[in-house]
C-alpha cells in the first residue's frame, strides 16, 4: 500500500464577496473539483441554506466521481435498511466505543464547543449518541438510503447527503469531526484530500476522532449485511493515519488499538484522536 501523500485539489466553494452571516452575494463561485476540472457557475443570490444545496447538489450529481464512489454508495444503499437495524444497539456491546466517543465529547465542550459533524454517519446512531453526549451533532453521509433511514430514525437531528472528500460546508465552522469505520472505502491514495477536508473545516482548537480497521490490505466485499454487495474496504495503519494527519496540519493527542471482539470483528480496531492547532 502507497502511503506517500499525493498532492490534490479537493472541492472547494469560494463564495466571493460574502456579505454577513448566513447570506452569499451575488456573485460568481469556483468550483475545483476533485477530479480535475475547474468550473465558474454564476449562482445568483442565494442563502448560505440553498448555496449548501446547490453544492451538495454539484458534488454529488455534477461532476465525475471516481468509480469506487459510485459502488460505495450502491452499496449502503442496498444495505442500508438491514445496516440500520443490526447495529441499532451495537454500541451497548462496545465500552471502548463508547469511551472515546464520551472523551471526544468533553475535550469538544472544553475546547468551546460548537458543531460536531458525524462523517459517514450510516443510520445516524453515533451521531445520536453524540447528541446525548451534549453535543450540537449532525451527520453526512453518502448514501441518500442511509441519510433517509437516519432521519427515519432520528427525526429530531439534521442529517445531509455529501461525500467527505468534499464538505459543502466553510471553513472554520466544525468544533468538532467524528469519521466512524467512514475512512475506510476511500483509497489511501486519496486520503490526503480527505484529511484536508478536513483541516479546512474545523475550527482552531477542534477535534477529530477517527475510528478504522487497523491492518493494512485491502478487501472486496460480496456479501453483507445479508445483501450481495460490491465494495472495496481498507484496513489502514495507525501509524500510517498518524503521518497522513500530522501531513494535513493535524495534531494527534490519543491514539487506541484494541483487540478484536468476539463478536464479529476479525482484526484490530483503531481510535485516533486529533486536533487542529489553535493558530499561532
Ligand atoms: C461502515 S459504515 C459506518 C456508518 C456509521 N459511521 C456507523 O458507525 O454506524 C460506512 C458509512 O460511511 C459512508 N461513506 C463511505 N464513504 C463515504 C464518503 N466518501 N463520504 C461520505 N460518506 C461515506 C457510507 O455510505 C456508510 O454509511
Amino acid at each position: 500500500m502507497q502511503w506517500r501523500p499525493t498532492t490534490c485539489a479537493y472541492l472547494r466553494i469560494i463564495p466571493r464577496p460574502r456579505t454577513g452571516t448566513g447570506c452569499f452575494s451575488t456573485g460568481r463561485h469556483i468550483v475545483t473539483d476533485p477530479y480535475g476540472s475547474l468550473r465558474v457557475r454564476d449562482l445568483g443570490h442565494v442563502t448560505a441554506g440553498r448555496a449548501k444545496q446547490l453544492a451538495a447538489r454539484t458534488r454529488v450529481y455534477g461532476m465525475t466521481e471516481p468509480s469506487d464512489v459510485h459502488a460505495t454508495r450502491a452499496a449502503y444503499n442496498t444495505v442500508a435498511a438491514d445496516y440500520a437495524e443490526l447495529l441499532r444497539d451495537e454500541l451497548d456491546n462496545k465500552p471502548f466505543d463508547r469511551a472515546m466517543l464520551g472523551t471526544f465529547a468533553e475535550l469538544v465542550g472544553s475546547a468551546g464547543g460548537g458543531a460536531v459533524a458525524d462523517l459517514g454517519c450510516g443510520p445516524g446512531r453515533i451521531t445520536a449518541h453524540l447528541h446525548s453526549l451534549g453535543l450540537a451533532a449532525f451527520g453526512v453521509d453518502l448514501s441518500p438510503e442511509m441519510v433517509a433511514v437516519a432521519r427515519r430514525d432520528h427525526p429530531g437531528l439534521e442529517f445531509d447527503e455529501g461525500s467527505i472528500e468534499a464538505l459543502g460546508l466553510a471553513d472554520g465552522t466544525l468544533g468538532g469531526i467524528v469519521a466512524w469505520y467512514s475512512i475506510i472505502h476511500t483509497p489511501p491514495s486519496r486520503l490526503p484530500r480527505v484529511f484536508a477536508e478536513f483541516h479546512r473545516t474545523l475550527q482552531d482548537g477542534g477535534l477529530l476522532l477517527l475510528a478504522f480497521q487497523a491492518g493494512d490490505e485491502p478487501r472486496h466485499l460480496r456479501f453483507a449485511y445479508g445483501h450481495e454487495i460490491d465494495l472495496d474496504a481498507y484496513r489502514l495503519p495507525p501509524e500510517g493515519i498518524t503521518e497522513l494527519l500530522l501531513l494535513a496540519g493535524l495534531v494527534v493527542e490519543a491514539q487506541l488499538l484494541r483487540e478484536p471482539d468476539d463478536r464479529h470483528e476479525k482484526t484490530a480496531q483503531a481510535y485516533v484522536l486529533a486536533r487542529k492547532p489553535a493558530a499561532s
